[in-house]
């Protein structure tokens, strides 16, 4: 505050009052993630949005540095239910994006080669502040590339843009549950587009 000079002053510390009433403005939340709110979900996303994707970008990694330009699939973050701790958004790219949308579940399809979901996460350390997470990506790759993985390659990039090494059958051993969903998880259905 050192450069205020008397005449404003008073603008000034009113200013600096309205912004620390105007709720978790300084990005601390004190609830636990699954009393969130939709306000507290929008309010805690506006904290980390930006510092995500420059996170992501920063090594320049192919996915990380160009997902933003993507769709988003679904309204917003989801908040993490009892027995998760992060908050997920996902971004599908052009080739993917109106097949995912349908969030499919009745078997009998799959996702366009090419397709490429990547999802964002961050969490809530114990003292209510963000942390941010890995961006998880899955690949739809043509058959025979990766048939025992659903023709899917999976990646992560770190929060802070470096590639994250991780194991083919542990995402897959997983995802292999949606089987009727072309491997794929999908949003919350609190957060889904409606369709209509
Ligand atoms: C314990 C189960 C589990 C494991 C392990 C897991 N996932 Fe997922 N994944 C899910 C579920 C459930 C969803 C859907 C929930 C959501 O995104 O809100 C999901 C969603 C995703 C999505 C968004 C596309 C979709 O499926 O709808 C990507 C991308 C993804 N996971 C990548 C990965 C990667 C990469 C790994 C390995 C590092 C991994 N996952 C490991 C359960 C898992």
């Amino acid at each position: 505050m050192k450069f205020l000079i008397p005449a404003a002053a008073g603008t000034a510390l009113a200013f600096a009052a309205m912004a620390s009433t105007a709720s978790a403005q300084d990005c601390t939340f004190d609830k636990k993630a699954v009393d969130f709110e939709q306000a507290d979900i929008d309010a805690l996303y506006a904290c980390v949005k930006d510092k995500l994707a420059a996170g992501y970008a920063k090594e320049g990694h192919e996915i990380g540095s160009v997902y933003r330009d993507w769709q988003a699939t679904s309204t917003g973050p989801a908040a993490p239910g009892p027995h998760g701790d992060r908050f997920l958004f996902t971004y599908a790219n052009d080739v993917g994006y109106a097949q995912y949308v349908k969030y499919a579940d009745e078997g009998g399809f799959a996702m366009p080669v090419g397709s490429v979901l990547a999802k964002e996460s961050y969490k809530l350390s114990k003292k209510g502040k963000p942390r941010n997470g890995p961006l998880f990506i899955m690949t739809k790759v043509d058959a025979g590339e990766a048939d025992e993985f659903g023709n899917w390659v999976y990646s992560a990039v770190q929060p802070n843009g470096k590639n994250m090494k991780i194991k083919q059958s542990f995402c897959h051993d997983c995802h292999a549950a949606f089987a009727d969903q072309d491997s794929l998880g999908y949003p919350d259905v609190d957060v889904r587009f409606s369709g209509d």
